[in-house]
């Protein structure tokens, strides 16, 4: 079963307040956005997952398109922005067709919480990073947020906690389990739920796959693509952040590749 489908319904207790992170995500990000592409209108969010950073910025005034590989979490984004009274126009899509799915004239694209480690080669990373330029007008902007590999550990059986969260009656218990092999590394995400009346617990397991690459390496793909003034931004966010400004040389986006991200892994 797709990793992030089965992820969908635990997604947001990932966040000790996932409608307080929307909140100071949407800040955050919109005052970033008018600082560097001012003008901004149209974003369009490649791994917008259960629509974190996409109701953070619809909530701001912009006009979000959105999609993701995982159709359980564009599922999810539709509910939450019904629910929201946000118009988002969501589907499921592979962010290494962007460009074939999307079109182009978009200000500004975005990819947060470090997806694009996902892909799992630098040719991959590249053919997605050639759509991303494609589909952002020249001028326009693109955004990506990802962990700084560079200060994980590597190894085998390293466990990353997130904490305890009570809903519904339920405790759930979140830790990720990661095992490199080289640059990438194989992850376990547990959720560990327990019914608070019964002390039921029960234990989801998701695995994926992601490569360890560096922020230095993403720039380069980034600016080779046909991004400039590439630059990491620092405490702005939850997470480091590239971003970058198409130029008017961007390439053509080459054809579409077969996929390579494998979740069930
Ligand atoms: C850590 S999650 C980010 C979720 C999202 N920003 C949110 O707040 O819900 C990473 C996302 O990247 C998506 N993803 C992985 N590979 C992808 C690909 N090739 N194309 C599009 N989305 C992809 C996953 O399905 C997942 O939703």
């Amino acid at each position: 079963m797709d990793f992030y489908d089965a992820l969908a319904p635990f997604y947001h207790l990932i966040y000790p307040d996932w409608n307080a992170s929307i909140r100071r995500q949407g800040e955050q990000l919109s005052g970033l956005v008018a600082a560097e592409w001012p003008g901004t209108r149209r974003v369009l969010d490649v791994a917008c997952g259960i629509g974190t950073q996409a109701l953070a910025l619809a909530e701001h005034g912009y006009a979000v398109t959105g999609s993701d590989l995982s159709a359980g979490a564009i599922e999810r984004a539709r509910a939450e922005a019904r629910l929201r009274g946000l118009a988002i126009d969501l589907r499921a899509a592979d962010m290494r067709e962007a460009h074939a799915v999307h079109g182009g004239g978009f200000d500004l694209l975005i990819a947060c919480d470090n997806a694009v480690p996902h892909l799992l080669t630098d040719e991959d990373l590249l053919l997605a990073f050639r759509q991303f330029a494609a589909c952002v007008r020249p001028g326009g902007g693109c955004l990506i947020s990802v962990r700084d590999y560079a200060h994980e550990a590597r190894g085998t059986n390293l466990v990353k906690h997130y904490g305890a969260r009570v809903e519904n009656g339920k405790r759930h218990v979140l830790f990720q389990v990661w095992d490199f092999e080289g640059e990438h590394y194989d992850l376990g995400f547990y959720v560990v739920e327990e019914d608070l009346a019964t002390a039921q617990a029960t234990t989801h397991v998701m695995r994926s796959r992601y490569y360890a690459v560096s922020i230095a390496r993403l720039g380069e793909l980034l600016r080779e693509a046909g991004f400039d003034h590439v630059r990491r931004v620092d405490g702005a966010f939850y997470q480091p952040l590239l971003i970058g400004t198409r130029s008017d040389r961007a390439p053509a986006p080459p054809p579409a590749a077969p996929r390579s991200f494998d979740p069930a892994r």
